[in-house]
């Protein structure tokens, strides 16, 4: 039987092949340092995985949950989002959970893409926009973020390409650039999706991993914009799948339309749980930035032995790292695993015009830098 024509432009994620080749190579005695994903490798706050603990024995807790989301979560994001960001958002109708913010991107594009329809994509971006665009019929169109606009794309070009599209792709804290965009740009890109009736589809996973914390609620009111947040990154929460989207009513409510009829509700000791994370103080932020900025460091050493340079200041949880003129990052990459066993990610799996870059993932311990460090200079 033909899998869907919708399939046949689509590839097995870049990341899933490579783990393949890594556990075949691993089989026949090589050891990979991975440094190429952003898989947290810390706990989750402790009090989080004591609350989840705790509700497991709740009465109802094995149960089919709300469709949409227990109403006390809602309510501990909607809070989150006033602490913050200093946004007010209604629990009962602009917040819907999501199980990861990933699945959000599918049912986002489900909701509003009919076949030929045109999605924005921006270029270096997350690879899921334009996969999952493409399985629900539509059709990418990619613009550029440009370095001389710190990673932010050209306005005018945008708002060409916005009238003839449903919807915008926008991610900031930027990955994999790690680049946080400006106020002033966020204002006029909600300006830009009134005037052009265009959804802007905000990827804010890496909300709180960063010195700058923004969300563009803060400019959107009641204009179509909608943010997907995650609880992957902020809370080292990848494995639960916890999100959310939160914003313009309408649209929540297509999303939740979706999703209701591909899902039935989240696991409820872990909605608990999430209320705790939600609720957890700053201090927590605190000591996960700190750790990311030390081995920031190590990365920037890294990335030195082969000519490198790297941001001054970057959020996420990744470094972005220039290579010197004529260096490709795929020839750097494949070098760098097969021969030294180190997996970094090459720019080009972020965009076909990005093969100056690598991406250098922050989770791992300080000391796999410095093995990865000692590997490239006992062979150089
Ligand atoms: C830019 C971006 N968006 C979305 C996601 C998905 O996050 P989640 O774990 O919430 O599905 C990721 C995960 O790596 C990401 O980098």
């Amino acid at each position: 039987m033909k899998p869907s024509k919708k399939l046949s432009g689509i590839q097995d994620y870049y990341f899933a092949r490579k783990r393949q080749e890594i556990a075949r190579l691993e089989s026949e005695g090589a050891r990979f340092l991975t440094l190429a994903i952003g898989n947290p490798d810390l706990d989750p706050p402790e009090e989080v995985i004591e609350s989840l603990k705790t509700h497991l024995k709740d009465p109802g807790a094995h149960k089919y949950q709300m469709y949409s989301g227990l109403p006390s979560f809602k309510q501990a994001i909607a809070d989150f989002y006033s602490r913050h960001f200093g946004v007010h958002v209604d629990s009962a109708t602009q917040i819907l959970p999501l199980m990861g913010s990933k699945s959000g991107i599918m049912w986002l594009s489900l909701a509003y893409l009919d076949p030929g329809d045109k999605a924005l994509i921006p270029e270096p971006g997350y690879m899921a926009y334009a996969s999952v665009t493409k399985l629900a019929g539509g059709l990418p169109d990619y613009f550029d973020l440009l370095p001389e606009k710190k990673w932010q794309p050209d306005l005018d070009d945008l708002k060409n390409k916005a009238k003839q599209a449903k919807i915008m792709w926008l991610n900031y804290t930027n990955m994999p650039t790690g680049t946080v965009a400006d106020r002033d740009f966020l204002k006029k890109i909600v300006d830009l999706a009134i005037e052009n009736d265009i959804i802007i589809a905000f990827d804010n996973p890496y909300s709180l991993i960063s010195d700058q914390k923004t969300s563009i609620l803060e400019f959107s009111d009641h204009a179509p914009v909608v943010e997907f947040q995650s609880m992957s990154k902020n809370f080292n929460m990848a494995g639960w799948r916890m999100g959310w989207v939160a914003g313009n009513k309408e649209i929540v409510a297509n999303i939740a339309k979706v999703q209701n009829n591909a899902e039935t509700g989240m696991f409820y000791p872990m909605q608990k749980a999430g209320e705790t994370a939600l609720k957890i103080s700053d201090r927590w932020f605190e000591y996960i930035n700190d750790i990311y900025n030390r081995r920031k460091k190590k990365v920037r050493e890294l990335a030195s032995l082969f000519g490198g340079t790297v941001p001054e200041k970057s959020g996420g949880m990744f470094v972005w790292v220039k290579l010197p003129e004529g260096v490709s990052g795929e020839k750097l990459s494949d070098e760098l695993f097969y021969k030294h066993h180190i997996f970094i990610a090459p720019g080009t799996i972020f965009g076909k015009k990005l093969d100056g870059y690598v991406r250098i993932s922050l989770t791992v311990p300080e000391e796999i830098y410095e093995e990865a460090i000692q590997r490239i200079k006992t062979e150089q």
